[in-house]
């Protein structure tokens, strides 16, 4: 049985604990710490989590019954509370971003080599049986090398939504919708074609006026053969989210489809197009034995049973980092006007993340603050329970 405990118990613990509690045989919740701490004792008593303590940080440190710690916290703290625990002998899985910095995520990953202890970072989005099935149309080798993907990674924010106090400002969110929602296609993206070579990009900031950072950025991202298009967006109504894949045989997509072209003796596309490799990436995709728990519930099963049999999570720190990197590019790009090649070098101020605070465009002055909000939260377009 593992013991558990929660830092952060705001938004987004609400899908860590319904994760834990998917698995009890394996795991139980100990304790639970907010620097609110109104905060913790408000969701251990409306989620009956009665055999949770709700403890300070230096007292979850000194404890040594604690196997491993969801950090769900904004992303500014996620660095020394991750360092924090790793060091306390417990194993972490962090919430994305795994931090605002590529500097700081290094960190992080040295503290997880030096405590022996695991890391991993959450991207919920690998968990879901519409994506894994994008996966393995590109894995089986079907669709033929992948020429270009279209990413939108599009949502909807109303303007209160930057009110709350840690998001909308470059030093705590360190960043708008690419960091903090696109990060998540980003994800999927190298998951899928690998890391990319270079990324050019562009960003705004078109409604959200008590925000300095972007609402919307547009990135290329290339490989050797491949260009991807990502839209990073809280302006767009009705949130469709895609994944979209084009293989030189095949093309497919979130939410599903499969379509495949033939050539005419002219180059032309032939009446009826290839249904037959249409069929055969049908039945390739049937195929795959569907998710037992998806979203962060998926990778919360993954993360335990990677502990108990001693391997590494499906989700690393290492793959968290890649993410960071590959935003801060993004950032980089869409900043300096220019083109900017991949992996960044460690001398670079993008790097450590000097950079982006100091030539960050302030979009808008953050005048009007909340530290808390009413309502509920939703995590992306609805997997389709079929694929
Ligand atoms: N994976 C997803 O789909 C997803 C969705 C939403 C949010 N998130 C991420 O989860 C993290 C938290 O977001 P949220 O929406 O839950 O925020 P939130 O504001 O609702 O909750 C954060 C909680 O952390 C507490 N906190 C802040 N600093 C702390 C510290 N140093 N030590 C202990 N507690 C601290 C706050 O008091 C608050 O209760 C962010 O990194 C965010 O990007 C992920």
């Amino acid at each position: 049985m593992q013991a558990i405990a929660i830092v952060g118990t705001g938004n987004i613990s609400r899908a860590h604990i319904a994760g834990y509690g998917a698995f009890p045989q394996s795991c139980r919740i100990v304790a639970l710490h907010d620097i609110v701490e109104s905060r913790a004792h408000a969701t251990k008593e409306q989620l009956g989590l009665d055999g949770a303590d709700v403890v300070g940080l230096d007292e979850l440190l000194a404890r040594d019954d604690v196997d491993l710690v969801s950090v769900c916290t904004p992303p500014s703290s996620h660095k020394d509370l991750t360092i924090a625990l790793l060091r306390s002998g417990k194993n972490v899985l962090v919430e994305k971003p795994m931090a605002p910095s590529v500097a700081d995520c290094d960190q992080m990953l040295a503290a997880a080599r030096e405590s022996g202890r695991t890391l991993s970072v959450i991207a919920q989005n690998r968990f879901r049986n519409d994506l894994a099935s994008v996966k393995e149309a590109i894995d089986s080798g079907l669709l033929g090398p992948v020429a270009h993907a279209r990413v939108d990674s599009a949502w909807w924010r109303g303007l209160p939504y930057y009110d709350l106090d840690w998001r909308g400002t470059w030093e705590s969110e360190g960043g708008g919708p690419t960091l903090n929602h696109a990060i998540h296609h980003v994800d999927l993206l190298l998951w899928m074609l690998g890391y990319p070579e270079r990324a050019t990009a562009v960003m705004k900031n078109a409604w959200h006026d008590n925000s300095e950072v972007e609402d919307l950025s547009v990135a290329l991202l290339e490989w050797e053969r491949t260009i991807a298009t990502l839209t990073a967006s809280v302006v767009h109504h009705g949130e469709e989210q895609a994944f979209a894949v084009q293989g030189r045989d095949a093309a497919v997509s979130q939410p599903w489809s499969v379509r495949a072209e033939r050539s005419q003796p002219n180059g032309f596309p032939a009446a009826g197009g290839n249904p037959d490799l249409v069929a055969a990436i049908e039945a390739r995709v049937a195929e795959r034995a569907p998710l037992q728990h998806e979203g962060h519930t998926g990778q919360i099963g993954d993360v335990l049973a990677a502990l108990r049999e001693g391997r590494a999570p499906a989700i690393t720190g290492e793959d968290g980092r890649r993410t960071v990197e590959v935003v801060t590019a993004i950032y980089q790009a869409a900043i300096e006007q220019r083109p900017v090649d991949l992996p960044l070098a460690a001398s670079s101020p993008w790097y450590t993340g000097e950079a982006l605070l100091a030539k960050a465009p302030r979009y808008h002055v953050k005048t009007g603050s909340v530290a808390s909000q009413e309502g509920d939260i939703t995590l992306g377009g609805s997997p389709d329970p079929t694929r």
